[in-house]
């Protein structure tokens, strides 16, 4: 019997308040020209004052479900990633299981920009291990509320959003038939954790705190990491920089997506970017742009992809995964 999980739908959702380089310029020191020539971001969205994490994590979750064909009585186990939890503590995946009414496990994964990448290795692994049959894996941020108005650097680059996919356990595919979750792998360097981080959390000083980042540091890592994450990713599925259809990076930076591809020398048209629309929404920002280029009739069923985020930690990893399942089982 083999154990081949696939993704099998997709969904995603952005706050309807949405602020363009032009309206930030009205309350921060900064320009278009600025912002668009060192991220390529040109507008991100903001939650409203009564809209929570929870709430965009159902609108895409709901969607991801619709996608798949499946009812919400059909998954058995959530898990959330998020820097952004709606309380320090229940999960905020239990929220999301409250709301709509699914039984089973739900937790929330922490590994900031980098968390959907690993809440899909978590899943995957408890996958094989039983643990659940049909598992939904949302990333979700509000990373406006993380924000310090003051530092004109951080502040421009973050927005909020979400992203879900939904992956299936499938008992009738065979093993080596080369679909779904191909392979995985996660990393983590707490040598570099002052790099990006909140000068605030619950056991230091019992506030949010807003975020904090060495940001050419990081921008170095991110290339190197990213860089050889895909490629460690690729080799352990035995597959090419040519063999991938598309890849769907973490979107934090328009200079980091182009970078990444000049190295590994990707085909730039193979290369989805969203950041433009809603830049860095950390963990949510690769399922954003995985349904962005679905929607886009980009991405199709059978397609093989790439993905590959970093974020603080610093933490990192790649996944590379046939998307959809076979039409003629
Ligand atoms: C953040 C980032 C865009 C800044 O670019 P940079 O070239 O490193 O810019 P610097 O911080 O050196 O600042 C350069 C100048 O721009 C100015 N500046 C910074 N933010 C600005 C803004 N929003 N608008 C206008 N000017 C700004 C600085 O004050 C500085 O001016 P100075 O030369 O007069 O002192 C870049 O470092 C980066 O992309 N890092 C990676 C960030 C990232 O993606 N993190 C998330 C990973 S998950």
């Amino acid at each position: 019997m083999s154990n081949v999980i696939l993704m099998t739908g997709v969904g995603s959702y952005l706050p309807k308040n949405k602020f363009s380089n032009i309206d930030l310029t009205k309350f921060i020191d900064t320009s278009d020209e600025w912002i668009t020539k060192r991220s390529g971001i040109k507008n991100r969205h903001y939650v409203s004052e009564d809209e929570l994490t929870s709430d965009l994590a159902v609108k895409a979750a709901l969607s991801a479900i619709k996608m798949s064909n499946l009812k919400p009585d059909d998954i058995d186990m959530i898990i959330l990633a998020t820097t952004t939890p709606d309380n320090t503590f229940p999960a905020t995946a239990t929220k999301i299981q409250h709301k709509l009414s699914i039984k089973g496990i739900a937790f929330d994964v922490q590994a900031v920009c980098a968390g959907f990448v690993f809440a899909l290795s978590v899943a995957s692994s408890m996958m094989k291990d039983n643990h659940s049959k049909n598992c939904l894996v949302i990333g979700a941020d509000s990373m406006s509320k993380l924000l310090n108005w003051k530092d004109r650097t951080t502040s421009v680059l973050f927005g909020d959003g979400a992203g879900a996919v939904i992956l299936q356990k499938n008992f009738d595919i065979n093993k080596n038939s080369d679909w779904g979750i191909l392979s995985n792998v996660i990393h983590s360097d707490g040598n570099f954790y002052d790099l990006l981080y909140t000068n605030g959390g619950p056991s230091l000083n019992k506030k949010t705190g807003t975020i904090e980042m060495v940001g050419k540091e990081v921008f170095k890592h991110a290339v190197e990491k990213l860089c050889s994450s895909f490629e460690e990713a690729l080799s352990s599925c035995n597959k090419s920089i040519a063999d991938i259809d598309w890849f769907v990076p973490h979107q934090a930076n328009q200079r980091i997506l182009s970078a990444v591809s000049d190295r590994l020398k990707i085909d730039k048209a193979k290369v989805i970017s969203t950041v433009a629309f809603h830049g860095n929404t950390s963990a949510a920002s690769i399922p954003l742009a995985l349904d962005y280029a679905i929607a886009d009739k980009k991405i199709k069923n059978g397609d093989l992809i790439g993905f590959q985020a970093i974020g603080g930690g610093l933490s990192w990893g790649s996944s590379v995964i046939r998307f959809g399942q076979p039409q003629n089982k």
